[in-house]
């Protein structure tokens, strides 16, 4: 059986993976495991979203489809006056994203989801929602990404999504114009962009 990273419960016997890595000038250390996404380094494309990402103070944020929560944990760790949340839909990336938050002494939220479905984020209004969306999944999802963060966005607040804009990032970008009526390219490098929606 072909198993993906964004299996709900990954069958496949757990063979993890340590690395540390400098991010927005903090050392992260990451667990790792088989069947979650970027398995032996932090993906590209994660690595330009944290770096480029703009979070207001005091910032409510969600990491939405949170991995071992590399994301959500290096903006902790650099911005600790915001409040991170995390979910994902595989309970092998939540169990190590909860792991890799206290090995890297990040206080954070983190639940299993299938996008905002879970209790604790269904009613929830966030300031940024920061996503390298699941591309393997198909675009119908990541574009239910882009409409649901919408719908959990409070005024003003920001999706920021990375992509590789001639593989597929170029129309979720016309997906976010569609949806928020706005978007600009936060970046560009190595062909990933950074793309940020406001809720007006
Ligand atoms: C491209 S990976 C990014 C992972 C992590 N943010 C990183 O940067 O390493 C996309 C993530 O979305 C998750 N995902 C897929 N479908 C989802 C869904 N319906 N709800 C929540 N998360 C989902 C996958 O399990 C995967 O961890």
């Amino acid at each position: 059986m072909i198993e993906h990273y964004f299996s709900e419960n990954p069958l496949s016997k757990r063979e993890e993976v340590h690395f540390k890595t400098r991010l927005l000038g903090s050392v992260v250390e990451i667990t790792s495991a088989s069947s979650i996404f970027s398995l032996k380094e932090v993906d590209f494309g994660s690595r330009l979203l944290i770096e480029k990402a703009k979070i207001p103070e005091n910032a409510d944020l969600l990491d939405l489809g949170c991995g071992y929560g590399v994301v959500g944990i290096a903006v902790k760790k650099a911005r600790p006056d915001a409040q991170v949340t995390m979910v994902d839909v595989n309970q092998r990336a939540v169990n190590l994203a909860v792991r890799n938050c206290r090995a890297n002494s990040v206080k954070a939220s983190v639940f299993k989801s299938n996008k905002f479905s879970n209790e604790n984020v269904k009613d929830k209004l966030f300031d940024c929602i920061l996503t390298n969306p699941p591309f393997s999944a198909g675009k119908k999802l990541c574009i239910e990404f882009i409409e649901e963060s919408f719908d959990h966005l409070k005024p003003g607040g920001t999706l920021q999504l990375v992509a590789p804009h001639n593989k597929g990032g170029g129309s979720l970008k016309k997906e976010m114009m569609r949806v928020f009526g706005n978007v600009e390219e936060l970046v560009k490098k190595a062909g990933y962009r950074v793309y940020c929606s406001r809720k007006d």
